[in-house]
């Protein structure tokens, strides 16, 4: 698909107005209705600009060239999650209609910044995003989901950058949302470290790989391994790194849980809902794809990624609860619950970074617990860190990418629910009461007291039901984010 900006309207069949919900609201639809001959008193009875609401209209004058316009409200809030939201939804909704070549008119707004031309090529591109992964019945896509489609947006902001920016992010989200939304069959931690390979190849950083419980075993990581145990699939240990241009880089390590599937081990999980657990890696796919993002846009920072990954599987050989094994730190672990498998393999994940490459910046992300869930539902990521700075960092960060945290506590009053009789710690504490914060003081454990680390439990927001598919389905929770903050760091 090509975007294109063009400071004059050239004919198109199909033109999208949006619309903003404002004190220009009678002048926007004024100035719709003379244009294109329509009544100006029903247009604003009809169109109130909600965000996301749609009027479709036929003008009949023929020389505009224009049969069809679409006013698309954004609501009162516009910003980048507002227009990308609205430009996703209308795409996706009215693709099948949209003829090969469609314009976006933003010649009656009056200043036009760089961060709305990248949400409508991100929101346009991501409309555009075909989840049918196995579907057999191959008919014909609609022609604006070919490489035919072109978009021409009529502004007079010139920044092809910001376009450009909006489509890259987009590529790397919809390759982030195949590979969470694959079925288990079609994704194990090779498939992972393959993706992650093919990544690092094409956009230019270094990929090194550990396959199978051998090259696990000779790099140490035996929590991995404990998790690994009943898993007929090769365990992967995926290790990344991109080193942009320029001096005094910040250095910033990021840690994803890469749990291909997660049955819950001999602590077997529940049957019903069992299948959602295929996104079991969500916090790995939120690395993988920040770092394919950070190194295609060559931004001048030291990204380094670690991505731990197994299935958690029932077998003879699998971990039992009260089984102690050792992790790459040198602490041992008690296994009171294999269910509570994420915490175990990003302790491995978590250690082997602060040894290896001392980030400045240290964050982790991961669908950790259903008890983050229970607090926050599926709005907002689970944001823990004893660093104020770093925290309101991430905060800012998630309002204006529309991926929402809301911190929670890490005080050391729920530390001694870990304390274990027989090993240095246990992964449960055995009580049904705050979850999340037990899951990440267990982290904690494992970072060698890093100043700056953050943990996010993104179980809620990783995959979610929403408008644009009839089951749950991936987000790339993070991926936008991550770009955001690891941009924010860099020194002018
Ligand atoms: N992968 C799950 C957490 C999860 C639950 C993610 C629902 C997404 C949706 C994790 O491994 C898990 O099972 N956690 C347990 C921990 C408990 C046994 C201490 C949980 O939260 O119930
Ligand atoms: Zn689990
Ligand atoms: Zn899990």
């Amino acid at each position: 698909m090509k975007i294109r900006l063009q400071q004059q309207k050239s004919e198109v069949a199909t033109l999208i107005v949006p619309i903003l919900k404002n004190d220009n609201l009678p002048a926007q639809l004024a100035q719709v209705a003379t244009t294109y001959g329509f009544n100006e008193a029903l247009l604003t009875a009809d169109f109130k600009a909600a965000f996301k609401e749609t009027l479709v209209l036929y003008p009949q004058s023929v020389t505009l060239n224009v049969n069809k316009v679409i006013l698309l409200g954004l609501g009162e809030k516009n910003g980048a999650i507002e227009w990308l939201t609205a430009f996703r939804s209308l795409t996706h909704n009215q693709k099948s209609k949209f003829p090969a070549q469609i314009g976006v008119d933003l010649l009656a707004l009056e200043n036009v910044e760089n961060y709305v031309l990248e949400s409508i090529a991100n929101g346009i591109t991501l409309g555009r995003y075909n989840i049918n992964l196995y579907k057999t019945d191959k008919t014909d896509p609609p022609v604006f989901c070919t490489e035919a489609a072109e978009v021409s947006i009529f502004t007079q902001n010139t920044n092809e950058t910001a376009v450009n920016r909006g489509v890259a992010t987009a590529e790397t989200q919809m390759r982030i949302f195949d590979l969470v939304n694959a079925g288990a069959n079609h994704k194990t931690p090779k498939t992972l470290a393959k993706w992650a390979k093919k990544s690092g190849k094409t956009y230019d950083y270094n990929v090194t790989t550990y396959i199978g419980r051998k090259e696990l075993e000779k790099q140490n990581l035996h929590a991995v391994l404990a998790v690994n145990a009943g898993s007929p699939a090769d365990p992967a240990f995926i290790v990344m790194e991109y080193k942009g241009e320029g001096e005094n880089l910040p250095k910033i390590g990021l840690v994803g849980k890469g749990v291909t599937f997660d049955t819950g081990g001999i602590s077997i999980k529940p049957s019903t809902n069992m299948a959602n657990m295929k996104s079991d890696m969500g916090g790995a796919a939120a690395v993988l794809g920040t770092m394919e993002l950070v190194a295609k846009l060559k931004l001048p920072v030291h990204l380094i990624g670690i991505v731990p990954s197994t299935e958690n599987c029932v077998d003879g050989k699998s971990t039992k609860p009260s089984e102690v094994f050792k992790s790459y730190a040198g602490k041992t672990i008690e296994m009171i619950d294999t269910d509570a498998e994420g915490r175990i393999i990003l302790a491995d994940g978590l250690a082997y970074m602060c040894k290896n490459f001392q980030p400045d910046t240290l964050i982790d992300l991961a669908t950790l617990t259903g008890s983050v869930i229970a607090t926050l539902g599926y709005a907002a990521a689970g944001l823990f860190t004893n660093n104020d700075e770093l925290a309101n960092s991430l905060l800012q960060t998630g309002q204006q990418t529309g991926e929402k945290l809301w911190r929670l506590p890490l005080w050391d009053a729920y530390k001694d629910d870990l304390n274990s009789d027989v090993a240095d710690v246990r992964n449960f504490s055995g009580k049904p009461v705050a979850g999340a914060i037990t899951a990440a003081k267990f982290l904690e454990v494992f970072t060698d007291k890093h100043p700056n680390w953050a943990h996010l439990d993104i179980a809620g927001v990783a995959f979610t039901d929403g408008e644009f598919a009839s089951m749950k389905s991936s987000t790339a929770y993070g991926v936008r984010l991550l770009t955001a903050f690891v941009e924010s760091l860099i020194k002018n």
